[in-house]
């Protein structure tokens, strides 16, 4: 297969995470015959400082005119304690994803066995665990009228949402549902807010097309709770942006960091496959980053272009670095100096020979 990637390091350990999942998807090019050529544009705070807009219209057209586009991370503090910042990092990323029509945001919530430990929570709460949260990145309050009074006084931000923006991301999480254990749970606040009562009413409208997959609600506030509670109980989580953004962060603790969680962005034409986490400014240049979320990014456009064998390999990459322990520190408490490129050349090499490196 022939596939045209846009590559949008970022900001932070953006760029050193993505030179990783690019080195492992060159491997499984190699591999598999496939063709993957990268392009390369500035988003972010980077691209602020280059051209003084944080998605240069050049970047954006590259995204529009490839198959698939890797996103690094965004941030950076210099703009984090600025409230009256015009120009903001974070703003490039909200627009590529309103841009591209990526409505669909999902995020793969798994507890590794071998991780159980690095996670706070106790191992037989989140033994087993297995969630993949399908996030609204469209619409509600990120994209609502905003609006600050002359005064500076008062400021408000509207949620809001249509029929047609709930639904199509509706279908898409019963039908992952029917590839998992049947569940979709609808995450809203739908006694309190009027966003939250149309969605319950159109994703339960939606659940009869599938009679065979069983749907629930809990209203945000429990959904946050349960989380820690008894993660086990959830299979498709299934909510509007704002809530998928902070489930998601709290969710990443049941593996063990937030270093390890993937995802992908879909719409009807474009998709985008990024990290979780964000740019860690701290870690910058440091070969700390933990580079599996990209990795498992990467991972995750293949299976967006059908290339099931491929991500598996690159999964089982993951699964053995893991578990020899081939780690960044925030995971190592063995080794301190396993860096985020030895991480990725790690599992370079197992794609180039599997069988070598599960013997040594
Ligand atoms: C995420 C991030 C973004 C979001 C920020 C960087 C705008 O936290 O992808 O979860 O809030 O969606
Ligand atoms: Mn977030």
């Amino acid at each position: 297969m022939k596939l045209n990637i846009a590559v949008l390091p970022g900001d932070g350990i953006g760029p050193e995470v993505t030179k990783q999942s690019i080195k492992v998807l060159k491997a499984i090019a190699q591999e598999f015959d496939h063709t993957f050529r990268f392009k390369e544009a500035p988003v972010g705070a980077i691209a602020i400082d280059k051209t003084g807009e944080s998605l240069p219209e050049k970047t954006l057209d590259l995204c529009k005119s490839t198959d698939a586009i890797l996103f690094g991370a965004i941030g950076d503090p210099k703009y984090d304690n600025n409230p009256s910042a015009k120009v903001r990092p974070e703003q490039g990323l909200l627009k590529l994803r309103k841009e591209l029509g990526l409505f669909a945001n999902i995020r793969p919530v798994k507890a590794y066995n071998n991780l159980l430990s690095k996670s706070p929570l106790k191992r037989e709460i989140i033994k087993g665990t297995d969630i993949s949260i399908y996030r609204e990145l469209t619409g509600g309050i990120y994209f609502g009228k905003k609006e600050l009074s002359e005064d500076k006084n008062t400021a408000s931000d509207l949620c809001e949402y249509s029929r047609f923006e709930i639904e199509r991301i509706t279908h898409l999480a019963f039908k992952a549902a029917r590839t998992r254990k049947n569940k979709v749970t609808l995450v809203d606040k739908a006694n309190v807010l009027e966003s939250s009562r149309l969605w319950r009413r159109v994703v339960t409208e939606v659940s009869k097309n599938y009679t065979d997959v069983k749907l629930d609600f809990l209203f945000v506030d429990n959904a946050a709770m349960q989380m820690i509670l008894n993660p086990k109980q959830f299979d498709v989580i299934l909510t509007e942006n704002m809530f998928g953004d902070i489930i998601s962060d709290e969710a990443s603790v049941i593996g063990g960091s937030i270093g390890l969680l993937a995802s992908a962005s879909v719409g009807e034409k474009y998709a985008m496959f990024e990290p979780i986490h964000g740019s860690y400014p701290q870690a910058t240049n440091l070969g700390i980053a933990n580079p599996i979320a990209s990795i498992l990014s990467a991972a995750m456009l293949l299976d967006h272009f059908e290339l099931f064998e491929e991500a598996e390999l690159i999964r089982e990459g993951v699964e053995i670095s893991l578990k020899l322990n081939i780690t960044t520190p925030d995971l190592n408490t063995k080794y301190d100096h396993i860096s985020t490129s030895k991480v990725g050349d790690f599992i370079e090499d197992f794609i180039n020979n599997p069988k070598d490196t599960t013997m040594n």
